[in-house]
């Protein structure tokens, strides 16, 4: 079940890559990764399955909450958490802690089902992060700030254009302080 109607088009894009492969940026504590995990297992056994995690969790400082949350507060993600919840699924996992600008260019899968991009909102960040997964067969960019006064500094949309992907814009709603916002699903390289 999708708890969050919002994030239906992520689950549409499970069922059009039935991954082997999940990556996910920005794991937090295991919610939409127990719905892609979940949804994946409805094509495959867990067998088949891996699922690859990314978040700062405990590598968490506090300067680094004041600058990668400045847009958007979050609650420290536990990966105790994470860890549970991804277990109960009997599908292999990789949890990687620390900064994803690091994490993803050394742990980054050759190949990958489907990668979701829910980490830092900053260009910077959601760059680096998008390079280190170009090669995915399906990407969804969550966060695609659409307010021309946002998107030059943070959402995904920068790079979207920059990089001149095909992109799909789904799930559109307005956030409170953000404006007109939506996710992007792209058609990777792999
Ligand atoms: C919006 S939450 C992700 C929510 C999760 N994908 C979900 O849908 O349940 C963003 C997460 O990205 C993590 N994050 C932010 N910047 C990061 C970075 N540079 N490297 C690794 N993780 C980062 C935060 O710790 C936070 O848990």
């Amino acid at each position: 079940m999708v708890g969050n109607a919002r994030y239906l088009p992520l689950i549409d894009t499970v069922d059009l890559a039935r991954p082997g492969v999940i990556l996910e940026v920005g794991t937090h504590n295991a919610h939409r990764s127990c719905e892609m995990i979940d949804r994946a297992l409805e094509f495959r056994p867990a067998s088949e399955i891996q699922y690859h995690g990314f978040d700062f969790w405990e590598h968490l400082t506090r300067d680094m909450m004041a600058e990668q949350f400045k847009l958007k507060p979050k609650g420290k993600a536990k990966h105790s958490t994470a860890l549970k919840r991804i277990r109960q699924r009997g599908v292999a996992f990789y949890l990687h802690g620390g900064d994803s600008r690091a994490t993803l260019p050394q742990h980054a899968p050759k190949h990958i089902d489907i990668a979701f991009i829910d980490g830092g909102h900053e260009v910077e960040t959601i760059r680096s992060d998008y390079r280190a997964l170009a090669h995915a067969r399906w990407i969804v960019f969550d966060d695609c700030y659409l307010q021309p006064h946002v998107y030059g500094d943070f959402g995904a949309l920068r790079i979207i254009q920059e990089e001149k992907l095909d992109a799909e814009f789904v799930g559109h709603f307005r956030h409170v302080d953000l404006g007109d916002t939506c996710m992007a699903i792209v058609r990777g390289g792999g």
